[in-house]
């Protein structure tokens, strides 16, 4: 982002609101995070040797309840991808656990992964470059079924046929090609696929930004209604919160490969904590002026700093109006600051009385146990780096 541009505001889709039952978080949740990571190598020399590493995703925790929604948030290159690719599997992590339905499957074979794969299933962000354009609608929707040699009762056809009426297509265009498709229909020709399989977990990877807004309010609540029918499980990747704003149970908040803030997605709206959390959130339009009362737009300066070397202890320290000393020294811990809101900040807005004290006590406690570095001197960063 250029310096001292402003987060873009996204014209918000006008979309459904959450539905009111909310998921039940009591029991084991259907898929664990714990600490996850990726540190990309960037290698030289003939012998290509490791001089230094993109830190893509450095120590992601969170957890996601069967048929609740988790929206993954943060600007371009902030690690949602890769998290999301990590979970998935379609990438290995440098550190950390991701456990499926009590499984891990942080290390699991390709071959162990291959009955998992039916469950865990991806919706891209590019509906026209996600389809093969060589392949009709009903080749493209049905590959699932052939990839996993699996048989339906009325057989293939009709079992496509099934899906597309049920993402909203004609299921008589089951010859038809890519290109006679809209950009939105192309979308659901990509949900009709990925629901081939019944999977129990979709991570969409920014689902409607490649469609035109009037469109993507038609996706986002076609998920929901999916949601609903087929009780799926999402994890719902964007870069602007409007999009995840009505969709999510839960909304986390990432900045250069870390989380900042992580809460049920109303109280992240009504009472956000993490300064860059109010600072995405004053760039989301609010249809009606009046309740954007209190809530000033603000600029954030300079650009995301690179996740080569990304800033010391607090990284958003370098954007972060509020920053004072301590924010360049330690590493400000995510903690619990009201029910299930938990916020990575020294000086917390929003947050209720006693929250700095208990953030300080987190924060010694964190540098106590830290491993020490190889100087001798104690790192400013969480235990998981
Ligand atoms: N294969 C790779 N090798 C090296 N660096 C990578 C690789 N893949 C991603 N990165 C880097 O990791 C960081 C996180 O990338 P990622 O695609 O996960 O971000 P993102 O939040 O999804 O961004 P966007 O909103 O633009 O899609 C970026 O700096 C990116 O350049
Ligand atoms: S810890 Fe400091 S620099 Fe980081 S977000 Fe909070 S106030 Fe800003
Ligand atoms: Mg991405």
């Amino acid at each position: 982002m250029p310096a001292g541009s402003v987060v873009e505001a996204a014209a918000a889709p006008a979309v459904s609101t959450k539905k009111a039952t909310r998921p039940d978080r009591s029991g084991e949740p259907l898929l664990q995070v714990e600490n996850l990571g990726k540190h990309f190598p960037v290698t030289a020399g003939l012998l290509r040797r490791q001089v230094a590493a993109v830190k893509a995703v450095d120590g992601v925790s969170f957890s996601v309840h069967k048929g609740e929604t988790l929206g993954l948030v943060g600007e371009s290159g902030c690690g949602k991808t890769t998290t999301g690719r990590m979970i998935m599997r379609l990438l290995d992590s440098s550190f950390g656990r991701i456990t499926f339905e009590g499984q891990d499957i942080t290390k699991l074979s390709q071959q162990k992964m291959r009955p998992l794969r039916r469950d865990l299933q991806m919706i891209f962000q590019d509906p026209y470059s996600s389809l093969n354009p060589r392949q009709t609608v009903g080749s493209i929707v049905g590959a699932p079924f052939r990839l996993q040699k699996l048989q339906t009762e009325s057989g293939v056809k009709k079992a496509v046929q099934d899906l597309l009426e049920l993402v909203g297509l004609n299921p008589e265009h089951y010859n038809r090609y890519p290109h006679e498709f809209s950009g939105g229909q192309r979308q659901r020709i990509g949900i009709a696929r990925t629901l081939a399989l019944k999977p129990r977990l979709i991570v969409a990877d920014e689902p409607v930004s490649a469609l035109d807004v009037s469109i993507q309010a038609q996706v986002v609540n076609l998920l929901e209604d999916l949601q609903d029918e087929l009780d799926l499980t999402y994890v719902v990747i964007a870069h602007d919160l409007s999009v995840v704003r009505h969709i999510s149970d839960r909304i986390a908040v990432m900045y250069l490969g870390k989380i900042v803030e992580i809460s049920d997605g109303h109280d992240l709206y009504a009472a956000p904590m993490h300064p860059y959390t109010n600072a995405l959130l004053s760039a989301v339009p609010i249809p009606d002026p009046a309740g954007r009362r209190g809530r000033e737009r603000i600029r954030l300066q300079g650009d995301v700093p690179s996740p080569l070397d990304p800033p010391p202890a607090c990284r958003f320290h370098t954007r972060c109006w509020k920053a004072q000393d301590i924010c360049k020294r330690i590493e400000p811990p995510l903690v619990e600051l009201a029910p299930g809101h938990q916020t990575a900040c020294h000086f917390p807005e929003n947050a209720p009385a006693g929250a700095t004290e208990l953030v300080a006590r987190a924060a010694a406690e964190q540098e106590a146990s830290a491993p020490v570095a190889a100087s001798g001197g104690r790192r400013h960063v969480g235990k998981h780096r």
